[in-house]
């Protein structure tokens, strides 16, 4: 599913961004470029990544 619509990025690209090390929003906004065009994804982002971590 997409989350962010702009950049064309996948809940799971958020979460295999997570498994491979990125630790935070700002990791993984490097990597996948998420939520860097209109941001109405980064609260999902952010919950997503959350939940992400807590899970590893
Ligand atoms: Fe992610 Fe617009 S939907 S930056």
């Amino acid at each position: 599913m997409y989350i962010c619509l702009c950049r064309a990025v996948t809940d799971r690209q958020i979460r295999e961004s997570v498994e491979n090390g990125a630790s935070s929003f700002r990791e993984v906004r490097e990597e996948l470029d998420v939520g860097t065009c209109c941001g109405r994804c980064v609260p999902e982002t952010r919950e997503l990544i959350d939940q992400a971590l807590s899970e590893i």
